[in-house]
């Protein structure tokens, strides 16, 4: 049996709930937030330690240092819940191969959970000490920390990696036909894809500063020199980031085994195309340009980034008579309801409520007082709460015991 017939056996024989061009739509959709996190809590964090240790250099630097480690802080958890969109969605279409790639490497998928829960709380310790004057030595837990999220930034890519290669499965179960079920071992890892997706965490945070300057125009206790410091810090970071990563991606590009004509593709070289764009524009107009603006093109371009991963998926697995596509479908409206519904109540209003009231709240010194907007906001995401927990109560009873009857 060849392996593009075992791939397609392996799939959920329930089918999906409906167009699995919806759920490829979503996967790369929602994975454009998780990495956006991603690179803004690797950049904030490496950039939270370099000032750690310049305390000494200059009035602004343990200021940004502290600030940064909160950003850090909020971020990890922000990328762990913006993981999950994903990973629901890549299972859903492309469950043979994940759940293969996992399974292959299954202790360091494991070994992911508990280096990012150690890896998070190392942070939290150099967070608890990270304020004026702080001990040196609690540096050695954020580098620490930092080291162990680079870690699991390899194992997402050896798992994203691997479930593309499925004509190398067999030698990696078997190595020389010796069953190996330790899950021991990082199979395939490709630099140039992962130094290039990991090396967009200094732009992402050179760009959030100059951002975070125009952002705290507002506040008194950051005054106008530490946000030209912030801003200037941040073209300094943001423009030869993204000239080295624009290098980086224009390496993977041509790391494409030939077979595939994916170096050929226009597409792909788009990226270090808006790369060294992006970084010209920095460059000249960091001062003249609204700090949201360059955040905006920045996540255009992870947007971009999001969907020639998937060019690069669908062109690896298409070979073997894998396309995600024609994948069997077996409509359920309501659950399709339900999903959507969620998504836009729960998702838009109460996410959107607490971006809004955290927005506005940030822009505020001492205590905030929401305006009314933001108060009938708040009212309208409490009741779409209780609409939800109902609905999703009774529709979970109405079907026990409509199976109950028809048992
Ligand atoms: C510090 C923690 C993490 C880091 C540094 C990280 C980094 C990355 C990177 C670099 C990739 C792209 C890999 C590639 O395309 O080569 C990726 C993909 C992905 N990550 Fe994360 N990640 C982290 C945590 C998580 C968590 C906790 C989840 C889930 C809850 C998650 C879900 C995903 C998914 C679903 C993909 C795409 C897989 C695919 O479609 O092939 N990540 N991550």
């Amino acid at each position: 049996m060849d392996i593009g017939t075992i791939m397609n056996t392996m799939r959920d024989p329930a089918g999906v709930p409906a167009v699995p061009q919806l759920f490829q739509v979503l996967a790369v959709g929602t994975w454009v937030f998780h990495i956006a996190f991603v690179h803004l809590t690797l950049g904030a964090a490496g950039l939270a330690i370099y000032a750690f240790y310049k305390r000494e250099a200059g009035p602004y630097w343990e200021q940004m240092s502290i600030a940064m480690t909160k950003v850090a802080k909020v971020g990890v958890s922000l990328l762990i819940v913006l993981g999950v969109a994903p990973l629901l969605f890549t299972q859903v279409i492309y469950d043979p191969q994940w759940y293969t790639s996992n399974v292959l490497s299954a202790g360091w998928a494991i070994g992911f959970i508990f280096t990012l829960i150690a890896g998070y709380c190392l942070w939290f310790a150099f967070y608890w000490g990270n304020h004026e004057g702080a001990k040196r030595y609690i540096g050695v837990y954020a580098v620490l920390s930092l080291a162990l999220f680079i870690l699991d930034g390899l194992i997402m890519h050896a798992l994203a990696y691997q479930a593309i290669l499925p004509d190398r499965w067999m030698e990696w179960y078997a190595p020389g036909g010796v069953v190996d079920t330790s899950g021991s071992k990082l199979h395939a890892i490709e630099w140039p894809r992962y130094l290039f997706i990991m090396s967009l965490s200094a732009p992402a945070v050179g760009l959030y500063l100059i951002a975070y300057a125009d952002y705290f125009a507002t506040r008194s206790d950051k005054t106008p020199e530490y946000r030209a410091f912030a801003r200037l810090l941040g073209r300094t970071i943001a423009v030869p980031g993204l000239a080295v990563s624009a290098l980086l991606a224009s390496w993977w590009q041509l790391d494409h085994p030939a077979a595939t004509g994916l170096s050929e593709q226009p597409l792909g070289w788009l990226l270090p195309g808006f790369l060294l764009v992006l970084a010209g524009l920095t460059a000249a107009g960091y001062q003249r340009l609204h700090g949201y603006a360059f955040l905006g093109i920045g996540l255009g371009v992870l947007a971009l980034l999001a969907f020639w991963r998937e060019v690069v998926r669908i062109t690896y697995l298409t070979p073997f008579g894998y396309i995600a596509s024609d994948y069997k479908v077996h409509a359920d409206w309501p659950s399709l309801v339900l999903f959507f519904s969620t998504l836009a109540g729960v998702g838009g209003l109460v996410g959107g409520y607490y971006l809004a009231l955290l927005y506005r709240a940030g822009r505020v010194q001492g205590t905030y007082t929401a305006e009314p907007p933001i108060a009938r906001l708040g009212t309208a995401a409490v009741a779409v709460l209780v609409v939800w927990i109902g609905v999703f109560f009774v529709y979970g009873v109405a079907i026990w015991i409509r199976n109950a009857l028809l048992a």
